[in-house]
């Protein structure tokens, strides 16, 4: 069992990124944030128990998010390769990653951390819009769908998620200082964090990206 993390404030591409990488290699996707709002959709008690805590832009709480995550490393085999997209977002997440895995004999391969700056992330963010139906993610102004509102691959609803308001990124922005920033530094003393400048296009993120994977 091995791993990447996808690390970096909200906005900063992870997802992007990470639709990318799934297809160019073994990695699996997993995104926490789509859990959640998939168990918010389906109406199950973790995503009604997420969904207040979503709304407002702070953090699910640890417990419920270890959960998750170890059901969904349960689903797969031992020789799987996971891509963790928003997680481990605490030092208590991590600690509980590192847990899981040793038990498991797993081990984190790489930290991506993407640096974007704080006025490109609240661009990124308030441009952002999400098809209902299939989940494609665009941007009003670096990604614009062919037709306003609606989806280019399957024609369905473009939407704002409801947390990208400016008033809840601004809290997501300060969370992130407060309990995910500390990360940075917990995995450079582990010697796994690779900075990567994601201030650029997706294209050059995922070149960067990339060319760590394959050295
Ligand atoms: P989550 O969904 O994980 O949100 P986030 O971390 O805030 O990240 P985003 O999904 O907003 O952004 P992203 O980095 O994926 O950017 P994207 O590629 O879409 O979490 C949501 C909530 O769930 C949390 O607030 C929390 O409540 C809860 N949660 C989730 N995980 C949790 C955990 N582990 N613990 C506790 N709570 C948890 O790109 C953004 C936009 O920019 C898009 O429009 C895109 O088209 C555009 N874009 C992307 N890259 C570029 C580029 N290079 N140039 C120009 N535009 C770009």
């Amino acid at each position: 069992m091995e791993a990447i993390i996808l690390l970096g404030g909200p906005g900063a591409g992870k997802g992007t990124l990470a639709e990318v990488l799934k297809k160019q290699t073994d990695y699996l996707h997993v995104s926490t944030g789509d859990m959640l709002r998939a168990a918010t959709q389906a109406g199950t008690s973790v995503g009604t128990e997420a969904k207040s805590y979503m709304d407002s832009g702070q953090l699910v709480p640890d417990a419920v998010i270890l959960r998750i995550i170890e059901e969904r490393i349960s689903e797969e085999n031992s020789n799987s390769h996971f891509m963790f997209d928003g997680f481990p977002r605490t030092i208590e997440q991590a600690e509980g990653l590192d847990r899981f895995f040793k038990k498991q004999g797993g081990a984190i391969n790489h930290v991506f951390n993407l640096v974007v700056d704080r006025e490109a992330l609240l661009a990124r963010l308030t441009g952002r819009r999400v098809c209902r139906s299939c989940g494609a993610v665009y941007h009003m102004a670096n990604k614009p769908p062919k037709k306003s509102g609606i989806c280019d691959i399957d024609g369905g609803e473009l939407y704002q998620r409801a947390d990208d308001s400016e008033a809840t990124i601004l809290n997501r922005l300060e969370v992130y200082k407060k309990q995910t920033a500390p990360l940075i530094a917990f995995y450079q003393q582990k010697g796994l964090l690779r900075e990567i400048n994601a201030g650029g296009s997706p294209a050059e993120t995922q070149t960067l990206v990339l060319n760590v994977l394959n050295a």
